[in-house]
């Protein structure tokens, strides 16, 4: 009998490929900036959705910008994969949050791929391709030839990636869009998005499974390729701090809406861009966390806090990410890990 993989085996990937990776620090995402704001539904979110941020009360949020990458020294300069994670403050004093980032799929279906794609990422060196498998099955199983490298070289990365995604369609999508990222002049001119779908219920008690991204209100603005060299390790957060001395940073989250066929558990597969889209409401950034001795890279941020009226799909990657993100948030001695300890607010 096939014995589940566990989040700790799944973390211990994670960690393989993070060189020079800091003690007390979180394994992906590693550079990041805490803001604060809050979040206002849109006059038809309610009807949609029973969740208490979409009943038109402003609700406060604490977030945080980052880099996709584990990489130690900052490189807001490089092309990445941007997070936002925003955790809304409920009137309960419970926190719900959603995680999102610039890629609109994510490269794994089950646990067991995901260990597999962890270990395309790990350093290793090459192995020729056997005769039998050039010649014989990967002609027979309309396989296209992974790119050739020669033997002995060490690859990592994307490269490594790359040559799985050659026999492996479920990681391809990930794998492309990861390779055209952008570096965006800011964390307010790119789009994210939430990837997973969840299950919004509505006050008839419809259930409907969707899909959350976050929309720049200012448009998705990339840095033109001439212009990257002469931007600093670290121009992002100068760029948020003078942004929100001026003004704030807008979001609209929107709500696509599956139909009967469209992927539910799998979070490599995205759904047709003509689908029924909601306008759910905005999201305000309009200070630095600091400026309220608000310390966001010790909060836990988990794709699996959600408030009542939200539900995971059955999704297997969301649901690891639940526990996933609890075991790194305790390992980096952070504060509000655990997922569900009865309440209590990170504000
Ligand atoms: C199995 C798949 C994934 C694994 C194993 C994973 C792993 C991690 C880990 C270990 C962290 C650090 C958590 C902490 O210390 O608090 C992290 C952070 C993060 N991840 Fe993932 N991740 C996965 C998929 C995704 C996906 C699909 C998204 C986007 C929807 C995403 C978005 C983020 C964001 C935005 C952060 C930063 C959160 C913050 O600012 O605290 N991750 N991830």
């Amino acid at each position: 009998m096939h014995q589940e993989i566990t989040a700790a085996q799944m973390l211990d990937a994670f960690k393989k490929d993070a060189p020079g990776h800091a003690a007390d620090t979180r394994w992906a995402h590693t550079h990041g900036l805490g803001v604060l704001g809050h979040f206002v539904a849109s006059d038809v979110a309610r009807e949609f959705c029973i969740a208490e941020p979409f009943q038109g009360r402003p609700i406060p949020v604490t977030a945080r910008f980052s880099n996709g990458s584990s990489d130690p020294e900052r490189h807001d300069e490089r092309p990445d994969t941007r997070g936002l994670a925003v955790k809304f403050h409920l009137a309960d004093a419970a926190d719900c949050d959603l995680l999102s980032m610039t890629l609109s799929v994510f490269g794994s279906t089950t646990r067991e791929d995901f260990l597999d794609v962890a270990a395309a990422f790990v350093p290793k060196p090459v192995q020729p391709a056997s005769w039998i498998r050039q010649h014989i099955l990967d002609p027979l199983m309309l396989r296209s030839p992974p790119p050739p490298l020669p033997p002995g070289v060490t690859i990592s990365g994307g490269p490594g990636l790359a040559q799985y995604a050659g026999s492996h369609p479920f990681v391809r999508a990930f794998t492309i869009e990861a390779g055209l990222s952008q570096v965006p002049v800011s964390w307010a001119r790119t789009a994210y998005h939430a990837v997973h779908t969840f299950v919004a219920i509505a006050p008839d008690g419809e259930r409907r499974p969707v899909r959350f991204s976050w929309q720049p209100v200012d448009g998705v603005f990339p840095v033109p390729a001439d212009q990257i060299a002469a931007k600093a390790t670290d121009f992002l957060t100068t760029e948020m701090r003078a942004r929100l001395t001026r003004s704030a940073a807008q979001f609209t989250l929107k709500m696509a809406i599956g139909d009967p066929g469209d992927a539910v558990n799998d979070p490599s597969r995205s759904w047709p861009v003509t689908r029924r889209t909601i306008n759910m409401g905005t999201l305000f950034i309009d200070r630095l966390a600091e400026e309220d001795q608000v310390d966001v890279e010790q909060l836990s941020f988990n794709p699996m806090r959600l408030p009542a009226g939200i539900e995971a799909s059955g999704d297997e990657i969301l649901r690891a990410r639940g526990e996933i993100y609890q075991l790194g948030c305790q390992e980096r001695r952070g504060m509000g890990c655990p997922l569900h300890s009865g309440g209590g607010s990170t504000r």
